[in-house]
């Protein structure tokens, strides 16, 4: 794991040095007096390779002659005026990526941070926040890496003026840090490991931060009628959990929680309506909503937040077997509404019908966020960029798409409404569990918005398309992103803390 500090100036003996240099390839005193040192060759080098300074352009010079440095690494910050939380979490970010695998200690000197319009100790943090979560691996089931292989960086000092309030705003980001790397590492293990029961084990391990955890088995359910949640993991030879969380961080313990509630479908094969051959193995991440509110909880949990908080997360795995739900089958749940399932790859409505159900029978929740790895069509309107928000409240919409474009977590808003709900009637239960072709991803939301009671905030984030990325992103190598962590604790410290 990086280890990140934080200090006055550069330090001897460090070999990897990292720059920041402005927009028009503005150096700071630092760089302006190592391009002296050095004849000029960091002024070359930008030239040579067309590097202006914009925001997260990076730019290596190895083992530059006159010092012991095995690299000098240019991080570009574009307009250092115009720098806010985001865009230095992205400058750490890229100054990691930029020396991925090479040295093993190396030193980030924030020149012309003076000239920014934030306190530079904040935006340190920031950056250090960055640099961490880009630090993210994966390696556990690599059993024959050689040493090049191996992740080499292991500590990154962080140099700014103001080192102490750096260190001071950094140890929240850090918790933070932690719940996205947990949200990662369990999105990223396959199926095999992480089944239900083995998802709510680790939930139980957040205990130990004072979260408190019930877990709900089989029988449970049943004695309350989630026959939704049931239905789908009646398939699957691994019983379905739904996990609760708790953390009461607020003033008052009894004031309405926040309410986070996920998918965790472990694995998606589609059930009896099976998915095909290709591509299947990434429905290994179809609990990635599960992670995110897991993740979120552990953040909020780690950085004690004064603020009441609750997740919970249905956990199954939807499997094809003489046992599992047929097309056709009727389904009760615990709302008492029922549901024609007409394809039983349209699940995770089903499990989250039940779990929003469980957050307003046992809470007042003062608003309920779902996540959800809920639909493919979600990946075609959207990409990969912005994750689907679907909600029946426009405060609570204009809240977490703040806290999205604050974190780099960004949202965009969809339609929904009345035309979309009719999509979904049924003409033997209260509703059937697909539309009849287009809209999928609002079909889905309407889905969801039958089961939260009329005057109750409410907004589902569909985050199929932002879960899981193909290539590195800013803020994390290809793979797991976590998507949601960060967002949902924004969204807890900028309205629900002190309040
Ligand atoms: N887990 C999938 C959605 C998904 C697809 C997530 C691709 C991530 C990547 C979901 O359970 C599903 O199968 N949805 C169906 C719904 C359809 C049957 C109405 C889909 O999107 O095809
Ligand atoms: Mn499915
Ligand atoms: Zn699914």
């Amino acid at each position: 794991m990086l280890k990140i500090a934080f200090a006055a100036d550069t330090l001897p003996g460090q070999r990897a040095l990292i720059l920041t240099v402005a927009e028009k390839k503005k150096l700071g005193e630092q760089g302006i007096k190592l391009d002296r040192k050095l004849g000029g060759a960091l002024t070359r080098a930008m030239e040579a390779n067309h590097f202006t300074g914009a925001a997260e352009q990076t730019l290596t010079v190895l083992s530059p002659a006159k010092t012991r440095l095995s690299r000098v690494v240019l991080v570009g910050i574009g307009n250092p005026s115009k720098l806010d939380a985001a865009a230095c979490t992205r400058i750490g970010g890229a100054a990691v990526a930029a020396l991925t695998g090479k040295d093993a200690q190396a030193i980030l000197f924030l020149d012309r941070f003076k000239d920014m319009g934030m306190n530079d100790g904040e935006g340190a943090a920031q950056v250090a926040l960055g640099a961490r979560l880009r630090s993210y691996r994966f390696d556990k089931y690599h059993t024959q890496l050689k040493p090049e292989q191996k992740p080499a960086l292991r500590s990154l000092t962080v140099a700014v003026q103001n080192h102490a309030a750096a260190k001071a705003s950094y140890a929240a980001l850090d918790k933070i840090a932690d719940g996205v790397f947990l949200a990662r590492d369990l999105v990223t293990e396959p199926a095999n490991i992480l089944y239900p029961e083995a998802l709510a084990q680790q939930v139980r391990e957040l205990k130990a931060l004072g979260v408190k955890v019930d877990i709900l088995d089989e029988k449970q359910m049943k004695k309350l009628g989630m026959g939704a949640l049931l239905g789908v993991a009646q398939g699957s030879v691994y019983p379905p959990r739904l996990a609760v969380m708790q953390w009461l961080g607020a003033p008052d313990a009894k004031e309405a929680p926040a309410c986070f509630v996920g998918k965790g479908v472990t694995f998606d094969t589609g059930g009896i309506s099976i998915k095909p051959a290709a591509g299947m193995e990434d429905m290994k991440y179809d609990m990635a909503g599960s992670a995110a509110v897991i993740g979120a909880l552990k953040a909020v949990a780690g950085r004690k937040a004064a603020a009441n908080v609750v997740g919970v997360v249905g956990l199954v795995e939807n499997m094809p077997s003489g046992t599992a739900q047929r097309p056709g089958d009727v389904v009760t749940t615990a709302s008492g509404q029922t549901v024609e399932v007409i394809n039983t790859d349209a699940e995770g409505r089903l499990v989250l019908a039940d779990a929003l159900w469980y957050v307003q029978h046992h809470f007042k929740p003062r608003c309920i966020v779902d996540l959800a790895t809920l639909t493919g069509a979600i990946r075609v309107a959207l990409g990969v960029e912005y994750a689907g928000l679907f909600s029946n409240d426009d405060a609570l919409s204009a809240q977490l798409t703040e806290a999205g474009k604050a974190v780099g977590e960004t949202l965009w808003r969809m339609p929904m409404g009345t035309a979309y709900d009719k999509m979904i009637d049924s003409p033997i239960a209260d509703m059937k569990n697909i539309g009849n072709g287009g809209a999928g991803s609002i079909t889905a939301a309407q889905f969801l918005q039958r089961f939260v009671k009329k005057g109750t905030p409410w907004a589902h984030l569909d985050i199929a398309g932002t879960a899981w990325q193909i290539k590195d992103r800013p803020l994390s190598p290809k793979g797991a992103t976590a998507f949601g962590v960060r967002l949902l604790d924004r969204l807890v410290a900028d309205h629900y803390e002190g309040k």
